[in-house]
């Protein structure tokens, strides 16, 4: 090879999901039909009356330009009125950066907060991506060790000893990828005063918070929530629009001034006609995206249903609309193995347990988003027919 490659990249995990779907390329073509509990991608269609929309705009020759880095203005102000429906927040437009997704407004988030060699408090299990973006940017990523008791739910006491003097954040997701659960409110309040304390920021990434029917939290009500809240956010899920890369930021307007040098020079603004498909969906379909949290809850009481008939030797440790978690019966196996097997023997696709983090090798992760209802049975039928 003529050039180098960082050799620090080297010892990043690879993005799991593509490690499985490379295992899905040399699968003999007369296996069982695939059910795919890999990737969370809601299976249905974005708002027929969204895609109308769009398509009128395709025809506008400002459609096609650049906009401030931040996004149009009337885009982040109707964003910051769904905030105030949503959350009741006190949120003002300079205090949001709309990201090429949630994945984005992660970068920007980290890189304006910590230097290589700070740390970051992540709970276990988390989000595969968090550490793969800390570790390739140097920065330390430290694990508040999972505990089946509390479904993985933070415990503020031991998130506190943590807490080091190069510790930079508490990085939370809520509902959590991969189990599903979402943090109490009250506890949240807890966890934003512990960072408050400590100086520290309490970045909460809710990428599928519009799937809880009730107001997530109450933090955005604090007058002062940015000295101390950095959210990320995912429009992705919200309003089935994963490819359309719709993300945002919300933190201190100084915070957002700092990471708009990011923003600028790593992807200049959030595209156009992703910006005109969040203000007509923050403006139009919040009916819409009721309905669908409606259908994935249902999907998902089907799918515990189904899960926890007596007889699967794969136990549920907890769930919610988009994922399930859940103890598998190979103790010889890793996670990877045990995703593996099942892919061969029961045409299942999943991710092992220890992407999420360390020691959890014991665990898999399926994702509920692909499954229709139609579906469900099936899958649960193949768990409990694997031979063990
Ligand atoms: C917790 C969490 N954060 C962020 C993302 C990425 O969201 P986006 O597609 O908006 O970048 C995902 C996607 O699965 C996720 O599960």
């Amino acid at each position: 090879m003529p050039y180098h490659i960082n050799d620090h990249l080297r010892s990043v995990n690879f993005p799991p999901i593509s490690e499985v779907k490379e295992w899905l390329a040399a699968r003999p073509e007369e296996g069982p039909e695939l059910i795919d509990l890999c990737q969370a991608v809601p299976d249905y269609a974005p708002a027929p009356e969204l895609i109308n929309h769009l398509k009128v705009l395709l025809d506008e020759p400002t459609t096609s330009r650049y906009t401030p880095d931040e996004g149009l203005p009337e885009v982040r102000r109707a964003v910051c009125d769904r905030y105030k429906r949503r959350y009741a927040a006190k949120m003002e437009p300079n205090q949001l950066c709309l990201t090429a997704g949630a994945s984005q407004a992660f970068w920007l988030a980290i890189m304006t907060l910590c230097h290589a060699g700070d740390e970051v408090i992540l709970q276990a299990p988390c989000y595969f991506d968090h550490p793969m973006a800390l570790e390739s940017l140097r920065i330390k990523p430290v694990f508040a060790p999972f505990d089946e008791e509390r479904k993985g739910l933070p415990d503020p006491a031991v998130i506190n000893r943590l807490i080091t003097p190069r510790t930079r954040a508490i990085l939370l997701v809520t509902p959590s990828n991969p189990t599903g659960a979402s943090i109490p409110p009250a506890l949240l309040t807890e966890l934003y005063l512990l960072a408050r304390k400590h100086r520290i920021a309490l970045v909460l990434d809710e990428t599928y918070a519009d799937f809880v029917a009730s107001q997530p939290h109450e933090l955005f009500t604090i007058p002062d929530w940015h000295s101390t809240l950095v959210q990320i956010m995912s429009f992705g899920k919200t309003y089935a629009l994963t490819g359309y890369r719709a993300g945002l930021l919300a933190a201190s307007d100084e915070m957002i001034r700092q990471a708009l040098k990011i923003q600028d020079s790593m992807v200049v603004c959030q595209p156009r006609i992703t910006q005109m498909a969040l203000k007509y969906g923050v403006e139009n379909l919040d009916d819409w995206v009721d309905a669908n949290r409606l259908l994935m809850d249902f999907r998902h009481s089907l799918f515990v249903h189904a899960f926890t008939q007596p007889g699967n030797h794969f136990r549920l440790v907890a769930s919610g609309s988009f994922f399930a978690w859940v103890r598998h019966p190979f103790s010889r196996l890793t996670g990877r193995q045990a995703a593996k097997k099942m892919l061969d023997e029961a045409g299942i696709l999943c991710l092992g347990g220890e992407v999420f983090g360390p020691g959890l090798e014991g665990y898999l992760r399926l994702a509920l988003g692909n499954i229709s209802k139609e579906i469900i049975p099936e899958a649960a039928r193949r768990f409990r027919s694997i031979p063990i």
